[in-house]
This record gives C-alpha cells, sequence and structure tokens, in this order.
C-alpha cells in the first residue's frame, strides 16, 4: 500500500478579505493529519473508502462528491487508469477551521501520485486540490489547499485584477513560503460548532454587493494589519501580533462574521494572559486563535475549556522554509 499524508492548517491573518485579492497569512499545522492509503483492486473498480465518515465511494461519471472529484483530476493529471482502492482517515475535526477537506484531498493527491510513481510539485497539488475546495467551499480563494499542499508557512494573494469574489483558479495565486525570524506560541480553542464557510463567505459577498465601499475600506484595513504582521515576523517583533489579531478580529466583527461564542472564547483568552486574539477561518464558529507567551499558555487552556472551548491546542509555530 501507497500511504501519505497532510497537514491541517490555520489562518493567521487575512480572512475573507483574501477572497476580494488582499493579503493573507497562513501556517500548517503539522500535529493534526489526514492519512490516504492506495491499493490495487483487482475488479478494475476506483473506490473511496472514508473510513471515519463510514462513506464508501465509487469513482464513476456522473457522482458529484469532492472525495470522488479529487481522484478523478488526478488521474486525469496523472494520465492513469487502474482498479484503486483509496482509505482515508482523518484527525482534523471537520469545518472548524482547520482545513480538513484541503487535508483528505492533499493526501489523497499525494498517496494516489505516489502509488503511480509520478512526482507533482506543490503547485500542482495545490492546483489539484483547489478543483475539490470549489465543491465545499463555493468561491474559495485558494488559501486553504496552498498552505497545506506546501506545507510551509504562506503569504497568499489571488491573483485577480477584479474584486468580485468570483471563483478563479488556483494555479493563479500568488504563493510565498516567508520566514519567521522567531518561533512563537500560538493558542487555539475550537467553539465545536461548525459553521460552513461558504455560508460566511456568502453573507460577505452579500455584504460588499450592497456596500461595496465600506467592505473595500474593510478589506484594505485588513491588508494594512498583514502587511504590519509580515514585517513583524519576519523581524523577529513578536509581541506586536496579540494587538494585530485583536485589530483584524475588529474588522471581522465589522464583516460579521464573529459570533457571541468567538467574542466569550476571546474574552475568557485575554483575561487568562493572551497577548491578543481573533477567529480563525470563515467565522460564526470553527476556532479561535491567540498569540500566547508561553508562560501563560498552560492557564490559557485552562481557562478556555472551562469558558466552554470543545478542544484547545497548543502549537509552536516557526521553522524553516521549504524550497520547491
Ligand atoms: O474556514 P476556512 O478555514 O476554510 O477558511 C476560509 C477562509 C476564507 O477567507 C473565509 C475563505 C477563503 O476561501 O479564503
Amino acid at each position: 500500500m501507497k500511504t501519505a499524508s497532510a497537514s491541517g492548517k490555520v489562518i493567521l491573518f487575512g480572512e475573507h478579505a483574501v477572497v476580494y485579492g488582499r493579503p493573507a497569512l497562513a501556517v500548517p499545522l503539522s500535529e493534526m493529519r489526514a492519512r490516504a492509503g492506495v491499493e490495487t483492486r483487482e475488479d478494475g473498480r476506483v473506490v473511496v473508502n472514508a473510513r471515519d465518515l463510514e462513506r464508501e465511494i465509487e469513482v464513476v461519471e456522473g457522482v458529484h462528491d469532492p472525495l470522488a472529484t479529487i481522484v478523478r483530476v488526478t488521474l486525469d493529471k496523472l494520465g492513469k487508469r487502474a482498479g484503486i482502492e483509496i482509505a482515508v482517515d482523518s484527525d482534523i475535526p471537520m469545518a472548524s477551521g482547520f482545513g480538513s477537506g484541503a487535508a483528505i484531498s492533499t493526501a489523497i493527491v499525494r498517496a494516489v501520485a505516489g502509488f503511480f510513481e509520478v512526482e507533482l510539485s506543490r503547485a500542482e497539488i495545490a492546483e489539484l486540490v483547489y478543483e475539490t475546495e470549489k465543491e465545499y467551499h463555493g468561491t474559495p480563494s485558494g488559501i486553504d489547499n496552498s498552505v497545506i499542499a506546501y506545507e510551509s508557512a504562506i503569504r497568499f494573494v489571488r491573483r485577480t485584477a477584479s474584486t468580485s469574489g468570483d471563483s478563479m483558479s488556483g494555479g493563479g495565486a500568488e504563493v510565498t513560503p516567508f520566514p519567521i525570524a522567531r518561533p512563537f506560541h500560538l493558542v487555539i480553542a475550537n467553539t465545536g460548532i461548525a459553521s460552513p464557510t461558504k455560508i460566511t463567505v456568502g453573507d460577505v459577498r452579500r455584504g460588499w454587493q450592497e456596500n461595496p465601499a465600506r467592505y473595500d475600506a474593510l478589506f484594505d484595513t485588513i491588508r494594512g494589519i498583514v502587511q504590519e504582521a509580515e514585517d513583524a515576523l519576519a523581524s523577529g517583533e513578536n509581541e506586536r501580533l496579540g494587538d494585530l489579531m485583536d485589530r483584524n478580529q475588529l474588522a471581522l466583527i465589522e464583516l460579521g462574521v464573529s459570533s457571541s461564542e468567538i467574542e466569550w472564547l476571546l474574552d475568557a483568552g485575554r483575561s487568562a494572559g493572551a497577548g491578543g486574539g481573533k477567529l480563525s477561518g470563515g467565522g460564526r464558529g470553527g476556532n479561535v486563535i491567540f498569540y500566547a507567551p508561553e508562560s501563560k499558555a498552560a492557564k490559557m487552556k485552562e481557562a478556555l475549556l472551562e469558558a466552554g472551548a470543545v478542544s484547545v491546542i497548543v502549537t509552536k509555530v516557526g521553522g524553516g522554509v521549504v524550497e520547491d
């Protein structure tokens, strides 16, 4: 059996504005992973077996399912046909802003390419996974498939002249792995509320259509915050990150994608010593992230669980940049 895995991810700064051509920063979460294993099927069928979901999907013409799509586009890209069974499982919570769908798809592409002994570049993998992101999300920017396929901290910009927020090819993005001068700790609390990104992205779209000037100004504010965050990360001035997260969160509240549960957890984390925090991903649920001094992380974890988080992860962000 040929096996492969892919990490989860969090968006540090810039979600939603990224759909409208502004930059965003995201990092992989290597400790939570999706896995895929491929082996030959003698009956010639192509089957995806998602054990966690208790689903078995046969990849045949007319089946519309992201798991079938990723296998189909990967086989097309490789120019291969054979009976294969693809087993997938994942420890990444779904619809929580951790990129579970993109991670499962990335693991499948890596395992299928490995099975046929073809090497795909990270950009090629990101482009294939983008095809399924469209089925999960509607009009994804492409940031999830990129950060997971690159498995590196990335600055991401949709390369689009217009700010219509319409879907575009993942290959049209500008993906730049960026260095983090000094590693830092991130505390990530899951609200436990599954909130499909498609819905919040659609709501922001409607708001933008009704009042483009107001929304574009908010997206520009977020762009400025992302720029400051990049400078802080590059120069090791990590202490600035908390305040920048708080400012990004204010803009996300204005965009209408926060919720009382998110604000409740943000208050609990800040009271327990976080330098600052924000929602991460689509919003209205999913997870919140905090910039945390290491000495405060344990106390924060306890406080967040007490405040109702269903799980809390403390993770260290930073490390080398891998070049393609
Ligand atoms: O909910 P997530 O973690 O998949 O992130 C969505 C990020 C958005 O900017 C809201 C949408 C997108 O496609 O970039």
